[in-house]
């Protein structure tokens, strides 16, 4: 058996990576071989220390920052990156954000800011991807599909979320976008696939774990009984953006401790 690593000489971009799923993810896809676009909006600080991280386990990679909801800034991103390690072989869409308020008193801004970065952020990148993947083609040596996407979604993709609508509501599209991504290209061999993650202990959603109280309510959801980590989902993304997930196309992966089972009918119906 060959000791050469699962993504070995393959380039990722890695949307959101200076915290929570998304540095998960980064350091997931480097310990298998990537080298890694530790993209980021806002904090600088966090990216260098993602990358930090990965340099000291022997990774490589650079940080980026980069608006993922402005189409420029995506364009110079691949342009950079290209230009840098010679293409781009998988693109992670992950960032992502909530603004959550109830329905009737969302305002435009908030519904404007989650699809901006949620839904239009992920078609903007795919798209720069899907143009570099058609561009270059299957390279063999390094895996058999030209290029892979990785949407992050949620398990908000199927589950209706009060007070989320706005999240809830890019998420649904994040589904529809990649299967109809996948299925344009598939015969291209391109794969685009979906994470739908649960409750994962991240930033995003600390007020439903930080107190004893908060993480007990919650496991009511989850009938694995554990909130999960980022890298649980990094262990999914690195199968997906394997070879080993070669003939796996168009799906979520939910990874949700069975949080899209019913919980509540555990002991009721
Ligand atoms: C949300 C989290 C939430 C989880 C499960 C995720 O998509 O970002 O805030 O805990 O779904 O409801």
């Amino acid at each position: 058996m060959s000791n050469r690593k699962k993504l070995q000489d393959q380039i990722a971009i890695v949307t959101g990576a200076s915290s929570g799923i998304g540095a998960g993810i980064a350091k997931a896809l480097s310990e298998a071989g990537a080298t890694v676009v530790v993209n980021y909006s806002s904090s600088a600080d966090k990216a260098e220390a993602v990358l930090g991280e990965i340099k000291q386990r022997g990774g490589q990679g650079i940080i980026w920052k980069a608006d993922v909801s402005k189409e420029a800034e995506v364009q110079d991103m691949f342009r950079k990156t290209i230009e840098q390690f010679g293409t781009v072989d998988i693109l992670i869409n992950n960032a992502g954000l909530q603004k959550d308020a109830k329905f009737h008193e969302i305002t435009l801004e908030q519904w404007e800011k989650v699809i901006g970065i949620n839904l239009t952020g992920q078609f903007l990148c795919a798209r720069e991807a899907v143009k570099e993947f058609l561009k270059r083609g299957v390279v063999p040596s390094r895996s058999k599909s030209a290029g892979k996407i990785i949407c992050i979604s949620s398990v908000h993709e199927v589950i209706p979320w009060a007070g989320h609508a706005n999240y809830a509501a890019s998420k649904g599209g994040v589904m529809m976008l990649m299967k109809s991504i996948a299925q344009e290209y598939a015969s291209m061999k391109i794969r685009v696939n979906s994470i739908g993650p649960g409750a994962i202990r991240t930033p995003i959603n600390h007020a439903a774990w930080q107190t004893p109280e908060a993480y007990q309510n919650l496991l009511k959801l989850i009938p694995s009984k554990r909130i999960g980590e980022a890298e649980d989902i990094g262990n999914a993304a690195v199968w997906l953006a394997s070879d080993d997930s070669e003939y796996v196309n168009g799906i979520t992966l939910f990874v949700d401790g069975g949080m899209l089972l019913y919980p509540g009918f555990e002991d009721n119906g």
